[in-house]
């Protein structure tokens, strides 16, 4: 059973925004999968953890640069990175 299940509701409508949340989706679900059906041996909890927060790292600072090549209001964008 999938953690996160994607949903229309996410589409910002900025592709390269809609791909990496679909991506950090894909990550979220595969560390859940492997939590709640254990560890096999192809796959390394720490890894896909390493992973994750690594691909967060990046979408976080994509999306910021973007917020800023938008000209996102400053208060939007000072919370949003605050969110981060
Ligand atoms: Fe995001």
């Amino acid at each position: 059973m999938k953690a996160f299940v994607w949903s229309k509701y996410f589409v910002t409508g900025i592709t390269q925004i809609d791909d990496q949340h679909k991506k950090l989706v894909e990550l979220v679900n595969e560390l859940g999968e492997i939590t709640v059906d254990g560890v096999s041996s192809s796959v390394n909890w720490n890894d896909i953890l390493d992973r994750l927060i690594n691909y967060t790292k990046y979408h976080f600072k994509d999306e910021e640069k973007l917020m800023i090549e938008y000209k996102i209001a400053k208060r939007h964008f000072t919370e949003h990175v605050k969110r981060h």
